[in-house]
């Protein structure tokens, strides 16, 4: 098991810069997911660490020994692909031999390292089985046991759930967390669902334009954004547009102060509160909290457990609210009349602009 920590690293392929100042610490046996929409640099991060791409500029230390000029080889490193999961015309065992093969493993070790890895992704029973008689959920656990067997000092993962139907996934996600818990692997996941990088994670890396945005813990990456992106990216937010006056951030579409703010005064800013903190009441002008926002019914969507229920702002701004469903929520009309009320310390504001600070 090893730390992991990258220095300064930076890749470009061609005239494309993929990664600038990525700076990282990963502490030993800890779960570090890369999150990040499309586009954003997270494979290519994991395989340059995995050695499958060279840095530009850079280090990358595991338990404090560079390795960033080493071969994909001698890293010592287990991946699971994102592309594909397995070799489709190995069976399950020869699929997860595979690794020990290309290293010589001794025969005897090497079935007993295949049948523990087997035993442990719960395969075991599918062990002489064809690729292509599993499902796709077991074809996943294969690709994770191949990555597994080798002993790596650090398992790489790149959207490894992502092939599959929404319950598997959660399944899923709930027994790799287990598996790589007992293990204690230190662990380099990569996915761009949010929902799966707060549920996983020790630590969450959210990632933009090859640079990181922020890495915190699940829990402050949602309560504290570091900036605009972050705060938009991770869970649901409104954003109403604010000016700043005498160190102090007004609403634009109620005047109401949200909040006191450093900084140079006539700032464009911006203000955010999450949807759950939003307060729905049918009817204009009721001024129950401490900030209270008449808007039309733009739309209710209804799923279960909760309502989203969306509005719009005199000023033109969308405003969605999630709340327990009623039958009074559910029955206001599109168009109608309501109050959307909040507090001041479920706002944050932000510089306005795409990766705004948060002030
Ligand atoms: N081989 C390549 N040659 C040129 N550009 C590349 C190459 N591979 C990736 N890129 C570019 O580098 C950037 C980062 O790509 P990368 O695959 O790391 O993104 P990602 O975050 O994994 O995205 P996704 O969520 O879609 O998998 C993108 O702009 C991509 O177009
Ligand atoms: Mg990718």
């Amino acid at each position: 098991m090893a730390s992991v920590e990258i220095i300064n690293l930076r890749k470009s392929y061609g005239n494309v810069l993929a990664l600038s100042d990525i700076e990282i610490e990963i502490g030993t046996g800890s779960f570090y997911t890369l999150l990040g929409p499309s586009g954003c640099g997270k494979t290519t991060l994991l395989r340059t660490i995995a050695g499958f791409h060279f840095q530009d500029a850079g280090r990358i230390l595991v338990d404090g020994v560079e390795i960033q000029n080493k071969p994909a080889h001698k890293r010592d490193v287990g991946m699971v692909f994102q592309d594909y999961a397995v070799f489709p015309h190995l069976s399950v065992e020869a699929n997860v031999a595979f690794g020990l093969k290309q290293r010589k493993v001794p025969a005897a070790e090497m079935s007993r390292r295949v049948a523990e890895a087997l035993r442990i992704v719960q395969l075991d029973p599918f062990a002489q089985r064809m690729p292509h008689e599993l499902s796709g959920g077991q074809q996943q656990r294969v690709g994770l046991a191949r990555a597994m067997v080798i002993n790596p000092t650090v398992l790489l993962m790149d959207e490894p759930l992502s092939n599959l139907d929404a319950k598997l996934r959660v399944d899923l996600r709930a027994e790799l967390r287990q598996i790589q818990r007992d293990l204690g692997m230190t662990t380099v996941y990569v996915t761009h669902d949010q929902e799966e990088a707060l549920a996983m994670s020790d630590i969450v890396c959210v990632m933009y334009n090859g640079i990181i945005q922020q890495a915190a813990s699940p829990f402050d990456i949602y309560r504290l954004p570091t900036n605009r992106f972050v705060a938009n990216f991770v869970g649901g937010n409104n954003f109403l547009s604010a000016t700043h006056e005498g160190g102090r951030a007004l609403l634009k579409s109620s005047g109401s102060v949200v909040a006191d703010v450093a900084g140079p005064a006539g700032q464009a800013i911006v203000a955010s509160v999450r949807p759950e903190a939003v307060r729905v009441s049918p009817g204009a002008n009721i001024k129950d909290h401490e900030v209270s926002i008449p808007v039309r019914i733009a739309g209710i969507s209804f799923i279960g457990r909760e309502a989203g229920v969306h509005g719009v702002t005199e000023a033109g701004e969308n405003l969605s609210a999630t709340v327990r469903p009623s039958a009074e929520i559910l029955a206001l009309a599109k168009g109608a009349e309501a109050t959307f009320g909040f507090q001041r310390a479920d706002m944050l504001v932000f510089e306005d602009h795409d990766t705004g600070r948060r002030l």
